[in-house]
């Protein structure tokens, strides 16, 4: 069986731990955290597994094919660097690291011990975005011509900003989306301070034919996931908070202005992180094609990088 260790049980490894659960290809064998309190609930709510406080003693006492980093984004570097070294493939929260040179010694360091590295930017994986892909390819709806996405509320963190929390996610979705297309101008309009620990921000990437326009907000009242996508001949919304009806198609009547026939389509609704899991299978295991790999990773941190350093 495909052994899986989980690195970090507080909001989001509960959540990747229940997938890897429930996965048909997977086995969650342990978790590993600093707080007693997080292994005494991981093994209330899997009682086969076996419980760490040191992930390297995990390491030595157990063989995996995959390691989880779900820990705070600062020390995902050194816990990358050594699993990576151990030869297992790892799977990163987001962001993977937080600067370029980290980010290419890492995919070097997996190139030579033969592993893969995967990063959790869960929205690429799911039915929405696909749907809008779809959509952007295919042309049902004309040229996409602008997007605008809002995100919203989060909890705090101490060791990053609302840019390397939250944008991350927008801009995995618009680089996921945009992918053939060039940016050839970088905006950061606001952000409120210069502080590091920032709480909002709003971006506008220039794309060749595509205006990208993001805001980011940790404090909120309320919690916001909305994208809109204005195409030549309609405007889609898609909006995450929604259990069911995440995509809403508002189709251009006769090119009137504010006249439209709105359309629900049914989406594929599979978590996200369930069809994170098994393209991780596939490349792995069935040692498919990675198309969400390396280059795509890169890419973001990259573009990342350079709204950063318009800040
Ligand atoms: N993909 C997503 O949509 C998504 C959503 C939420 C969080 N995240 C990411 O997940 C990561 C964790 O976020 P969180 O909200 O779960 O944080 P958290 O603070 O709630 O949990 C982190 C856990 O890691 C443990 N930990 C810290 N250092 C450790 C170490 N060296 N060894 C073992 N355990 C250690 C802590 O004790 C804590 O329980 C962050 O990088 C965040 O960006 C991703």
């Amino acid at each position: 069986m495909n052994n899986v260790l989980i690195i970090g049980y507080g909001y989001w490894g509960p959540k990747l731990s229940r997938n890897f659960s429930n996965s048909e290809y997977f086995n969650l064998h342990s978790v590993c955290d600093l707080r007693v309190a997080m292994l005494n609930e991981a093994k209330k709510n899997y009682p086969n597994i076996s419980i760490y406080s040191n992930y390297k003693k995990a390491i030595k006492n157990n063989k995996y094919k995959l390691a989880v980093i779900s820990t705070p984004t600062s020390t995902h570097f050194k816990i990358a660097k050594y699993i990576i070294s151990q030869s297992i493939n790892v799977l990163v929260e987001k962001p993977l690291c937080l600067n370029i040179k980290e980010h290419q010694y890492l995919n070097k360091l997996a190139k030579k011990n033969n592993v893969k590295i995967f990063v959790d930017y869960p929205f690429v994986h799911s039915g929405s975005v696909n749907f809008v892909k779809e959509l952007i390819n295919n042309k049902k709806y004309g040229k996409i011509k602008s997007i605008e996405s809002y995100r919203e509320q989060a909890p705090i963190r101490k060791d990053t900003n609302v840019f390397w929390d939250l944008s991350v996610h927008d801009v995995s979705i618009i680089t996921y989306l945009l992918s053939e297309k060039k940016i050839s101008a970088i905006k950061t309009i606001y952000a409120d301070n210069k502080n590091k620990n920032f709480k909002k921000i709003s971006i506008f990437i220039k794309y060749i034919n595509t205006d990208v326009f993001i805001k980011n907000n940790w404090n909120s009242p309320t919690k916001v996931r909305l994208i809109k996508f204005v195409f030549e001949k309609a405007i889609v919304y898609l909006d995450e908070n929604e259990t069911l009806y995440k995509i809403k198609v508002y189709k251009k009547l006769n090119n009137q202005f504010n006249n439209y026939s709105l359309e629900v389509p049914n989406i594929d609704l599979t978590e996200p992180l369930m069809n994170l899991i098994n393209h991780i299978y596939n490349s792995i295991i069935k040692n498919k094609k990675n198309l969400l790999g390396e280059k795509f990773y890169t890419e973001i941190t990259k573009t990342m990088i350079k709204i950063e350093n318009n800040l």
